[in-house]
């Protein structure tokens, strides 16, 4: 995987390039950006804002009323209120310096398991277990979990987990993300392209894109 992200990675503006450093900035505020929104839609967004808001400083000093007509269209506005609450409190109480430990990044507002698993991992090289919805179809599949979801989510995290290295943890979560956004699709997984197919259970199995099962509601 780490080998094909090298190779393949999609270029994302809140993504260092090879050897530049990451900004936990840019990636907690991609991160916070697209947790309900798609990565077409965050990525204009997310050049305006940083090119306006580019450090937790301007942000945390930012006046609400044009935050929220930059959040415009991308909904879910809490996410928006949360960002400028979660820059004062780094500005606050942790002098301007993006915390590390999942939790005390746990304790800013916004944060949820997921985002604070994503930042560990991308912005600090933590060996976080990341797991968004393109992942558990990836995961759900190389594992032929077919478990109904969501009863099948635990099953899925224990297998993330098995297959996260202790290196490269956040390009390992994104080269996921990236494999399932564009290749393990979920109608038509494109599994000529895919770099893991032969360790692929559920494409051993023949019919990799009934996974994973969706319970009836
Ligand atoms: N979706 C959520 N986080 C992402 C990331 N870092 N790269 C691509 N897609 C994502």
């Amino acid at each position: 995987m780490l080998d094909w992200y090298d190779a393949h990675r999609r270029d994302l503006p809140w993504r260092a390039k090879p050897g530049e450093a990451v900004d936990p900035y840019r990636v907690w505020l991609s991160e916070v950006m697209l947790q309900q929104t798609t990565v077409a839609a965050v990525t204009p967004r997310f050049l305006a804002w940083t090119a306006r808001w580019p450090d937790f400083a301007s942000l945390a000093a930012a006046d609400d009323a044009d935050v929220m007509a930059a959040w415009a269209g991308l909904g879910y506005y809490a996410r928006a209120r949360n960002l400028v609450k979660a820059a004062k409190a780094v500005v606050s109480d942790h002098g301007g310096v993006f915390p590390r430990t999942e939790a005390e990044l746990r304790a800013l507002p916004g944060l949820g398991a997921y985002t604070a698993a994503a930042v560990a991992a991308i912005a600090f090289g933590e060996r976080a277990v990341v797991v968004d919805a393109n992942v558990e179809r990836v995961v759900a599949r190389l594992f032929a979990i077919d478990t109904p979801l969501p009863a099948a989510r635990p099953a899925i995290r224990v297998a993330a987990d098995s297959i996260t290295p202790d290196l490269r943890a956040g390009d390992f979560a994104q080269a996921m993300m990236d494999l399932g956004s564009g290749t393990c699709t979920s109608r038509a997984p494109k599994c000529l392209l895919c770099p893991i197919r032969e360790l692929c259970e559920g494409f051993a199995q023949g019919a990799p894109e009934r996974l994973p099962v969706k319970a009836k509601k």
